[in-house]
């Protein structure tokens, strides 16, 4: 019988995978998910390679874990690709996703954080992702590509149903399939739409522009827009809740914060190393490799276990304690390479406008653990529902 049990489509392994990826470090880390015909890499320094070196571990055919998703899931989204198509296209959105490129944008972001803070203030409870944290990184993106207020909702939903999995469901199901079919078709509507009008330096302008002169096609632009609205949101929100458990978790730590805001910058490194929100990113094998003994094949399947690397103990000294001051910026939460998060700067700029107010606001805020809802995918994790009295 195997020491080791990872199961990432089993709804009670997320609520605490830790403990199943320290057995898999130590008992088989490069494992065999048989359920989803799989590998799954757990060692940092494995995951490191593999982000690392893109030529074994390749992101062609590798838009998600399940076997079924190249078929089922067709617009090319350039996460999805390798060079030279990976660098044409990324390179278009580079300059805009910098922390100077977006620091226009801050004092936007703030006084949306604060407008959807300040109503639940003086009644003392609030439910911290279900009234803030999924409507913030959701609007952030749908600004930069025009999405408007009115179909906000509708965006993010279709958003979760194409994360939302069902206990144990490792193939991609008729929810995630139609999620990703209305917000493909929704997107085609959209361009069409803005296509002649947008040349603006937002995301949208910058899509637009791009196809027009040839630079993208157009599935690839149609690819990208989706991408955006889903990477965009559904992590950033993830990261939100999840900093808040821990903060809570920790009240100590919570209450270093609160009298020291200079901290917050590493605050927010450290929840992402200690429990960020993307748990497996995907890789197929672009050529035969051997890692620990194991032999992968061309073609297989490869999961990168990030949360699991970033509590790797041959890496990082007690990886289970969770301390705002550790400032470790090695950690892969938002992957490494050529692949690395384009919008990690975003991400930790709306995570750092959120907890400025909020803390300022609520900093005693006690969560209601019978309360907490979350989001199973293998690849997100998060909350849906973080209830909070205050
Ligand atoms: C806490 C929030 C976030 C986390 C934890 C996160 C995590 C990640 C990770 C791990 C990757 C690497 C994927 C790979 O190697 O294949 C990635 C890529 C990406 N992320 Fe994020 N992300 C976050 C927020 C965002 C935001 C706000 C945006 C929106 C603008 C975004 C857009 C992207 C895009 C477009 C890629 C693909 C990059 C490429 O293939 O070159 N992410 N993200």
């Amino acid at each position: 019988m195997s020491k080791v049990n990872l199961d990432p489509y089993d709804h009670q392994f997320h609520w605490d995978p830790y403990p199943h990826y320290k057995a898999a470090r130590d008992n088989d880390p490069v494992y065999f998910y048989e359920p989803g015909g799989f590998w799954l890499l757990t060692k940092w320094e494995d995951v490191n390679r593999a982000f690392r070196d893109f030529k074994t571990f390749i992101n062609t055919g590798a838009v998600a874990l399940e076997a079924d998703a190249n078929e089922k899931l067709p617009y090319p989204m350039f996460i999805g690709s390798d060079p030279p198509d990976h660098t044409r296209q990324r390179k278009l959105f580079a300059p805009m996703m910098t922390p100077q490129g977006l620091s226009k944008i801050e004092d936007w972001i703030r006084q949306k954080a604060i407008a959807l803070l300040e109503p639940h203030v003086a009644a003392g409870r609030m439910d911290l992702v279900a009234d803030m944290a999924c409507f913030l990184p959701m609007d952030v993106i749908s600004n930069m590509i025009s999405v408007p207020d009115a179909d906000q909702d509708k965006v993010r939903g279709w958003a979760d149903d194409l994360i939302a999995r069902d206990d144990k469901q490792v193939d991609l199901g008729e929810r995630n399939v139609s999620g990703y079919t209305n917000l493909a078709q929704y997107f085609e509507r959209h361009s069409a739409l803005h296509g002649e009008s947008a040349r603006g330096d937002d995301l949208l302008g910058i899509l637009m522009r791009a196809q027009a002169e040839g630079a993208m096609s157009h599935p690839e632009v149609i690819g990208a827009m989706i991408l955006l609205a889903v990477a965009g949101n559904e992590t950033t929100t993830k990261l939100i809740g999840n900093m808040a458990y821990r903060l809570w978790q920790h009240p100590e730590q919570r209450q270093v914060l609160v009298d020291n805001p200079s901290l917050i910058a590493t605050a927010i490194e450290e929840v992402l190393r200690f429990d960020g929100s993307s748990q497996i990113i995907v890789r197929r094998v672009g050529q035969d490799v051997e890692m620990r003994g194991k032999h992968l094949k061309k073609g297989d399947r490869v999961g990168l276990c990030i949360i699991s690397a970033n509590r790797d103990e041959e890496k990082y000294e007690n990886p289970n304690t969770f301390d705002i001051r550790r400032g470790s910026r090695d950690h892969m939460a938002f992957g490494f390479g050529i692949h690395s998060c384009l919008g990690a700067a975003l991400a930790r700029l709306e995570t750092r406008v959120v907890f400025e107010e909020l803390l300022k606001r609520i900093p005693n805020y006690e969560i209601d653990e019978s309360g907490l809802r979350r989001a199973h995918n293998p690849n997100v994790r998060g909350f849906t529902h973080v209830p909070v009295t205050f």
